[in-house]
């Protein structure tokens, strides 16, 4: 979702700015803007579409002269997607960009701006104008932030020039994310860190209802009452060459392919000297003094959520269930008595799962984040974390978070309590050498996408148990970057309906990995076979049978989701490769999912 920058130090803010906005591409966007100060004038410049035509504009940041500046990648919430919509905002003497939604615009606009001329039809520009009515009375601008603070209802992060201020820029935050990144002689603003990750590694936090005031020097951080608050930097773990592509065409096809040494690293840094597994043992204690665990957890994160409830429940016997968050929160299941909340995210800040982890910490519950950013939202506000090591993201469509989400749930209930004594450590280098070897094959894959999907109106995946869940990922690949309609079905309630959808050479995809259902999936495959289906099969070796399309070696029955993906991942990339799409950035996406 909308991505923002800010620069205040020596050096020319405008291709700072772009840089910085380039790293937040990932996060889906359909517009992009810039405001560059020089002394007290400020221009401002604005383009629809991709970020290049920004930067064509003004020359790569060449033609826009100063040294404070702020940008912005739009993911249209309020209004098209067009320049008037694109930001920086602006009032007289207030110029802004804003990540989030303001719920109670309306009525801002009506009790105080009702005679405000608006250019735009933005929440953010409510929040020029009234800053600009604030100072306007006589209040100060950080008076005047205090007051928006107080006024504004939903999510926001904020970075903000003041014509009147030269050598200061103002950030303010509440829900939305938004890091302070520190310089020796410049300070930043930024979503997250990747965007300021070439300049420096040390940041500061923001929290909710927080401004900050940074000139070239230094940072002040004050509450949304505007008392100092004194804050050390943290240092983010985060190498520049992570977030670069290197010779792949795509960021998913490297990502799909780093799925071997992610494994491999979680099983490093979740291992003690000896070499025995281990997790933090007051998490353990906290897990096993509840009566149940909640599983909460939105897209991808989510079908990952439901592989850990029955691993969870399998292996540590542990009754758990698994939530779709942004339903979860306003329709909340009865509760056990002693309930524990597991949030999955790879982002660590999506809006839905953090309305639910507001609401249990207010009841008093324990909580948990899995998640692959150390010092996000979701990591910082709950509990504990536990860091799923995958290195950065960066194709909307999830890959190598979803495996590493669920080899840390595995690991986390083979320490709850071992029943079946698996041996994860043994298991998981398996599973990490399998997809090592489903790494080699592009070229079938390439021509099976080819053959069963490229030219398809609508795609179905079929399979049981934990095939089932593996289908459901599987499908929201596909269709989230091909755009053929995709769906997962548990292959026995195909006969309750779906199967009227089944025509002549409709693409079925089944999944066999499970051996007590074997047979029950190879006659549904039957079934649609019967009806025209062009059925393309993914099997285990011990399952598999001759005309098999894709033959994976076979891992522990409950870590087959690992592996039984990864040919799915392929099929999506390379039908949507052939399909001309657009993979890293599917239309109507956004990486980090900051509004609910
Ligand atoms: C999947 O490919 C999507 N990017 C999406 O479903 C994603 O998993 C979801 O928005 C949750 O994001 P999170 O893991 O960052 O919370």
């Amino acid at each position: 979702m909308c991505g923002i920058v800010g620069y205040i130090g020596n050096e020319q803010a405008a291709p700072i700015l772009l840089e910085g906005l380039s790293k937040l591409e990932y996060r889906g966007y359909d517009s992009a803007g810039v405001a560059v100060c020089d002394g007290n004038s400020v221009a401002i410049e604005k383009a629809v579409g991709k970020l290049l035509n920004l930067s064509d504009k003004i020359s790569g940041g060449d033609a826009l002269k100063g040294t404070k500046g702020i940008g912005h990648t739009r993911w249209a919430t309020h209004g098209k997607p067009t320049k008037a919509n694109a930001h920086p905002h602006f009032s007289e003497r207030f110029i802004i960009v804003h990540n989030g939604i303001i719920e109670n615009e309306e009525a801002l606009r009506h009790h105080y701006l009702k005679d405000t001329e608006f250019l735009s039809d933005t929440d953010t520009e409510v929040i020029a104008h009234l800053l600009q009515k604030f100072t306007d009375s006589g209040e100060t601008t950080p008076v005047a932030i205090q007051h928006i603070i107080s006024e504004l209802e939903g999510s926001y992060a904020l970075a903000i020039i003041d014509k009147n201020e030269p050598d200061l820029l103002y950030a303010v935050k509440n829900k939305s994310p938004l890091l302070i990144g520190h310089g020796d002689d410049f300070n930043m603003i930024g979503s997250d860190a990747m965007a300021m990750i070439s300049k420096t590694s040390q940041f500061y936090e923001i929290n909710d209802k927080e401004y900050a005031i940074l000139s070239c020097k230094g940072v002040e951080i004050y509450t949304g009452y505007g008392q100092k608050i004194e804050r050390d930097t943290y240092k983010a773990e985060l190498d520049v060459s992570d977030t670069e592509k290197g010779t792949y065409p795509h960021y998913m096809l490297k990502e799909i392919e780093e799925q071997p040494a992610v494994i491999r690293r979680i099983l490093k840094e979740y291992s003690k000297n000896t070499g025995e597994l281990e997790i933090d043992t007051k998490i353990i204690e906290d897990i096993r003094a509840c009566d149940k665990i909640y599983i909460v957890a939105c897209g991808t994160s989510y079908h990952a959520g439901i592989v850990g409830k029955q691993l969870i429940e399998h292996i540590a016997n542990v009754p758990t269930e698994a939530c779709i968050a942004s339903e979860f929160v306003y329709n909340m299941p009865l509760l056990s008595k002693k309930p524990m909340f597991i949030f999955i995210s790879q982002s660590g800040e999506t809006a839905d799962c953090r309305a639910v982890l507001v609401k249990v910490k207010e009841m008093g519950f324990k909580t948990l984040t899995i998640t692959n950013v150390n010092g996000s939202t979701l990591s910082r506000e709950a509990d504990h974390t536990l860091l799923l090591y995958a290195g950065p993201e960066i194709a909307v469509a999830s890959t190598k978070a979803y495996t590493a989400q669920i080899a840390v749930l595995a690991l986390l209930a083979s320490q709850i309590k071992n029943t079946i004594n698996i041996n994860l450590n043994y298991e998981l280098s398996k599973v990490s050498n399998v997809i090592e070897a489903l790494c080699t094959d592009r070229d079938k894959y390439s021509l099976l996408a080819r053959d069963y999907l490229t030219g398809a109106r609508n795609c179905f995946y079929i399979g049981r148990a934990l095939d089932y869940y593996v289908c459901l990922e599987a499908s929201l690949k596909l269709k989230e970057i091909s755009y053929i309609q995709t769906e997962g079905f548990a292959a026995g309630e195909l006969k309750h309906g779906t199967i009227a959808l089944i025509e002549n050479n409709t693409p079925v995809i089944s999944i066999i990995s499970q051996e007590n259902i074997n047979l029950n999936t190879r006659s549904n495959i039957k079934e649609v076979k019967s009806r025209g289906a062009h059925v393309l099969t993914i099997s285990t070796k011990s399952l598999s049978s001759q005309k098999d399309n894709i033959i994976v070696n076979d891992v522990h029955e409950m870590l087959t989701p690992l592996v039984m993906v990864v040919p799915a991942q392929y099929l999506a990339y390379y039908a949507a490769l052939q399909k001309g799409c657009d993979i890293d950035k599917p239309r109507n996406l956004a990486k980090s999912v900051t509004v609910e």
